[in-house]
């Protein structure tokens, strides 16, 4: 079966085309950062209408890539939610239309789902049972994956994501949108000894999460120095880095201890603060003293896209999950 995917749930226009049996054929993807940055964050209207008026050059991009032609498509997927209401009613508006005209079903797919099971798009995939650890600038969360649709949640941020947390105290910083990379680069020009910030819930005894205080941390020290003289390019340097380390030691610990918890050694990571160097580098190091493994998907399947979207309908599709009768009946909602 031939799956088209949209993917539209923030700043990012994602279309790709999967085969149940052959994997991904093609994706396209066109990201709003440059558009949003002036405004410092995703400005809800300018992102639905950006995608509106990317996505059919992208569906033709991506059929041309894989050599197929829309009658070609079996089913088709979008992201049902969690999102922005405008930018996720573009892609539903436009997979329900499209799946409508060619008479095929049109199945909504959870945005965390694509991200959950993205790593299986690279090589080498993670065999189930695995820990995934979930990091976006909206999500934080550790769960246990047994297969396709057998999930159970582990842990969860309380209040902030772990990607808000880069992006919010990146806001602070004076850095641009988005944060996460910003703060990361500025990072390496620091010294994340300099400032003692919390580790907030790193010894609660559960696998939740919290990083709203963190942010509270470095405001307190940006204005301590607004008083003193001002931020020095070398101070933003050392709290850019101390807020990095601060954030890497608290999901770090938690995905370790969701894997002694769990009893598993295969870790995946997923979510945009996945391709944050310093996270990836601390799981290495720690998970293969356990002798376990961890897998990332690249760095372009990490942040949102369309083949995961398509991806994760297709796995569904494999496993049975999906009542294709009921699909073009389903109205979409944005959960
Ligand atoms: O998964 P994603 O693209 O979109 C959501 O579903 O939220 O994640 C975006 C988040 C943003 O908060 C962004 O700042 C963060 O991922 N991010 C990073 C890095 N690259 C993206 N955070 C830390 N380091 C990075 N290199
Ligand atoms: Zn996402």
């Amino acid at each position: 079966m031939i799956v088209l995917g949209y993917e539209s749930s923030c700043d990012e226009t994602g279309v790709a085309l999967v085969c149940t049996e052959r994997g991904l054929l093609a994706h396209a993807l066109h990201s709003q950062v440059a558009m949003h940055e002036a405004y410092g964050g995703v400005v809800p209207e300018l992102a639905s209408r950006d995608h509106i008026q990317r996505v059919l050059p992208l569906t033709d991009q991506t059929l041309n890539e894989a050599g197929l032609t829309l009658a070609q498509v079996d089913v088709v997927a979008y992201t049902a939610g969690p999102g922005l209401a405008g930018a996720l009613l573009v892609g539903a508006s436009v997979a329900q239309s499209v799946a409508w005209a060619l008479g095929k079903p049109a199945i909504p797919v959870h945005h965390l789902e694509g991200h959950l099971l993205s790593p299986l798009l690279a090589e080498p995939a993670p065999e189930f049972p695995f820990v995934a650890l979930l990091v976006s600038g909206g999500h934080t969360q550790l769960m246990r994956v047994d297969g396709v649709g057998r999930y159970e949640l582990l842990g969860e941020t309380l209040d902030d994501a772990a990607g808000e947390a880069f992006d919010k105290t990146a806001k602070l910083l004076g850095l641009g949108y988005p944060g996460g990379p910003a703060l990361s680069r500025l990072a390496e020009q620091g010294d994340a000894q300099a400032y003692a910030l919390p580790r907030p819930m790193l010894h609660s005894g559960d696998l939740d999460f919290s990083f709203s205080g963190l942010k509270t941390a470095v405001l307190t020290q940006v204005r301590k120095h607004e008083a003193d003289g001002g931020v020095t390019e070398a101070r933003r340097a050392d709290l850019a880095a101390a807020t990095e380390a601060a954030i890497v030691d608290v999901l770090a610990s938690k995905a370790l201890k969701a894997m002694r918890q769990t009893g598993l050694k295969q870790l995946v990571v997923a979510g945009g603060v996945g391709a944050n160097r310093h996270l990836r580098q601390r799981l290495q190091t720690e998970i293969s003293k356990l002798k376990g493994r961890v897998f990332f998907p690249p760095v372009a399947l990490c942040t949102d896209n369309g083949a995961m979207i398509a991806f994760a309908a297709a796995q569904r599709l494999k496993a049975g999950l999906v009542d294709l009768a009921q699909s073009n009946s389903h109205a979409f909602t944005i959960r």
